[in-house]
């Protein structure tokens, strides 16, 4: 099978409790290739763009202020089957049904400090990965 590419996020929530360094090393071991990473910060305008897909939901609002609310750790990552075979290692968005062994299962606490982004499709991993790094 093709290699291709997810993006990823740190959240603020992973980033404020030391889990970093944890769930990068859990994401190489599991055989995903660091293609660009950056630390960084989203401000409001940056955020509603980036989650313009959440716009109207009711968890929109405390989304934007959770993930301007500290540094993320911002990645582009490659492996075979990369976006679904992400999804799995993460977990369930909700921390509470996320298997064992999964990143949101052993760092994350609730559904909206959830510890990790992973995207969900290859057209939203080109989307999520250009918004980031391209310029
Ligand atoms: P993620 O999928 O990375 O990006 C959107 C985020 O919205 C999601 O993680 C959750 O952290 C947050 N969120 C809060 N409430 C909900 C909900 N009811 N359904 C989906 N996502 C939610």
């Amino acid at each position: 099978m093709r290699k291709n590419r997810t993006f990823t996020m740190i959240k603020p929530d992973a980033m404020e409790n030391g889990y970093a360094g944890l769930i990068i090393a859990h994401i190489e071991k599991a055989g995903f290739k660091l293609i660009a990473m950056k630390l960084t910060q989203l401000d409001k305008d940056s955020a509603e763009k980036f989650y313009e897909i959440h716009k109207g939901k009711v968890f929109f609002n405390d989304l934007i202020q959770y993930i301007t609310s500290g540094p993320i750790i911002a990645a582009i990552l490659e492996k075979e089957n990369a976006v679904e075979d992400f999804r799995k290692l993460i977990g369930n968005t909700n921390p509470e049904e996320a298997d064992e062994g999964t990143i949101r299962n052993m760092y994350a606490k609730s559904i909206d400090a959830n510890a990790i982004h992973g995207s969900d499709s290859d057209e939203n991993a080109q989307i999520e990965g250009d918004f980031h790094f391209s310029n």
